[in-house]
């Protein structure tokens, strides 16, 4: 039944909500995995590693921190990933488990099971070393949400090749600054896929990153996808049906040090250059699979297991690829938008499924609130037991929202805080066993260890906002900053020294419950993906016309943040009517849609301190139609008056 008294926004969130007994007595996660972490932590991490990993050489030392702050976990130890991922499932007797249920925008489907996706990663990595790729050699990997993605992420894991997924709404300018950053050897991309019912395009813009640099790249390997037609460059570009369906099926795979490179991710930070964030091997996937088997409930052979995140970004490496493959699990991947054809069709496919454990981002839920709860309505739910959310803090309203319409107000909701940096979730209840509290992410994961603190680095108490500092080591950490090792230690460890700066502000409520307040940085949160404000300024300012530009981060009902930009143009740069929208398509050529703002203002001036630091502050404000803070030191108080009259708004 449908109620139509409690839309969007109107829901109460209880306080707290209790663990279901049942659920409790059946719980993956038992509350003694907090006490075993807190009497012997690396005792605890080192059983999760053996016991959910196997290894071709056991480790000899759980952690090495002499190095600090780059750390080494399970030294010694040897084990390749993609046959722990795969292989190792096949062999203990599930090769004919469902790994993938594939389901294309267009209604396409197709199942895979572990036999088969063993068999795809082993032609793939034979094809890939057919072309060059060796251990330690960098590819790059550019596709929508299909299955090619899933084995090429593995194909090189396999090999010990470190991929860079660049995230398919990236335009071809970013694309070509990551691929050269990682001196990428071979890029793996498609024709193209589905969005809103149409066709899309990745191949071109891969052609013209690298028609203007990446002199790296010797082929480019291209899938299949949707047909349309694309540029071919003799003796560079290979299909992938040719090279992987001519490969044979067996390959030998190599055991690689615990610490070998498995991939490079490239996240937003302070300044205009992404920072390629490193993870290695047998931590990072110990980390993965520890976490979801805990934290989401998960028994491979009951459940169906559903992450909404693209593996473009950290969650799909995690929580789609390696965290619930480790496992053996069941996991439905879907290409497209979850409103094609029509608002249901996420839920369509939770019913088809029958999907057990649901995990996106709050941004979707806040979306799917404003549909309005016809859409969730028009189907069987009812095999959901557990739902996740990740990207950013979850408001009470959508959690109650999200646990009453989603969850027949009865699965446990669970909110996990991480990073790209952090590889694996790090803050979160465990269902079954923690007393849920909506719009907290809570406690620290057993083995996890976290503080929040002051200016000073003194630790808070409850009720204080400050920041989130982590204070111990964790087996998933980031190694470093691809080639800067210098502004990991510099981003990360120097704020506190000793301890890992989050970049987020936090509180402790009178329970000792951790809510995340938001970045305290420069960097914005739009629907749980990562943009940074300099990034942004930069692609503004590389356009003929813009002197001078600040973007800050909205607050947005839907979106949590938006971005918006104030630009001053330059001299004799008369604003015309279609400058904003110019602009907004420079900065979506520049870096990608996802990066064009909201609003842009064309202002004459732009708020300065005295030392010449744009105060983004008063911009915020104006932003969210705010009377502006304090003005005092401004070097002229008067431009932000001059900015509120004059500016040109823009949706
Ligand atoms: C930033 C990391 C973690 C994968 C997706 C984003 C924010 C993430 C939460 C949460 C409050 C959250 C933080 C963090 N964030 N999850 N549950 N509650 N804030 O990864 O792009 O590396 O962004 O996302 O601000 O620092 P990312």
């Amino acid at each position: 039944m449908t109620d139509t008294t409690s839309q969007a926004g109107t829901g109460h969130a209880p306080r707290t909500v209790d663990p279901d007994p049942d659920f409790a007595a059946q719980a993956v996660a038992q509350a003694a995995l907090y006490e075993e972490a807190d009497t012997d932590r690396l005792g605890f991490w080192a059983r999760q590693a053996r016991e959910l990993l196997t290894w071709d050489t056991d480790f000899t030392q759980t952690l090495d921190w002499s190095g600090a702050p780059f750390a080494k976990w399970f030294v010694g130890g040897r084990l390749n990933v993609a046959v722990n991922c795969v292989d190792r499932h096949v062999e203990a007797g599930d090769g004919d488990r469902v790994a993938l249920h594939f389901e294309g925008e267009p209604g396409d489907t197709r199942t895979i099971t572990y036999a088969e996706l063993a068999a795809d990663v082993r032609r793939a990595a034979n094809a890939l070393a057919a072309l060059g790729v060796q251990a330690g050699d960098r590819v790059a990997i550019y596709l929508p949400m299909i299955p090619e993605a899933v084995v090429a992420m593995l194909a090189c894991a396999r090999l010990g090749a470190p991929h860079s997924v660049v995230f398919g709404g990236f335009s071809a300018d970013a694309l070509r600054s990551r691929i050269e950053d990682a001196e990428a050897k071979v890029v793996i991309t498609c024709d193209g896929s589905y969005r809103r019912g149409k066709p899309t395009t990745l191949k071109p813009a891969v052609d013209a990153a690298l028609a203007k640099g990446a002199p790296s790249v010797t082929n480019v390997l291209v899938v299949r996808r949707n047909g349309e037609a694309v540029d071919w460059t003799e003796g560079r570009d290979v299909w992938w049906h040719d090279a992987v369906g001519a490969a044979g099926e067996e390959h030998e795979a190599q055991a690689f040090d615990a610490e070998h490179p498995l991939y490079i991710l490239y996240t937003s930070g302070t300044t205009g250059k992404p920072k390629g964030i490193l993870h290695t091997s047998g931590g990072y996937l110990a980390q993965a699979a520890y976490t979801t088997k805990n934290v989401f409930d998960l028994r491979p052979e009951r459940d169906v297991y559903w992450c909404t995140a693209d593996v473009g970004w950290v969650t799909g490496h995690s929580y789609v690829v390696y965290g619930p493959l480790a496992l053996g699990v069941t996991q439905v991947v879907y290409e497209g938008t979850p409103d094609t054809p029509d608002k249901d069709r996420w839920w369509s496919l939770v019913e088809k499924y029958g999907v057990t454990v649901l995990y996106t981002a709050p941004t979707a839920i806040r979306t799917c609130m404003k549909w309005g709860e016809e859409y969730p309505g028009r189907h069987d739910l009812s095999s959901l037991r557990v739902l996740g959310s990740v990207g950013e803090p979850i408001n009470p309203e959508a959690w109650a929202w999200y646990r009453r319409v989603i969850g027949a107000d009865r699965t446990p909701v669970v909110d996990t805080w991480w990073q790209t940096e952090t590889g694996a979730m790090m803050i979160s209840p465990l269902p079954g066993v923690t007393t849920l509290k909506p719009g907290s992410a809570q406690v620290p994961l057993p083995g996890v260890a976290a503080e929040v603190v002051d200016d000073a680095g003194e630790p808070l108490g409850h009720g204080q906002a400050g920041y989130l500092v982590l204070t111990e080591p964790w087996p998933s950490m980031l190694r470093g900053l691809w080639g800067d090792p210098q502004r990991y230690v510099d981003t990360y460890w120097s704020r506190f020294p000793g301890r890992y700066f989050a970049g987020d502000g936090a509180k402790r409520d009178e329970d000792g419950d951790i809510w995340l307040l938001g970045r305290v940085d420069d960097v914005m949160n739009v629907s749980g993906h990562r943009l940074s404000t300099a990034e942004i300024e930069s692609a503004l300012v590389s356009h003929p016309t813009v002197a001078e530009a600040a973007v800050v981060g909205a607050t947005d009902e839907t979106t949590g943040q938006a971005v918006v930009a104030f630009v001053i143009l330059r001299g004799g740069a008369q604003e015309g009517p279609d400058t904003v929208r110019e602009l907004r398509e420079h900065v979506g050529q520049e870096i990608g849609p996802i990066a064009k703002p909201r609003s842009i203002m064309v202002v004459a001036e732009l708020p300065k301190t005295r030392s010449g630091k744009i105060m983004r502050r008063l911009l915020r404000d104006v932003a969210e139609n705010r009377a502006t803070g304090d003005v005092t030191t401004l070097t002229d108080a008067s431009v932000m008056d001059t900015i509120r009259a004059g500016m040109t708004r823009s949706e």
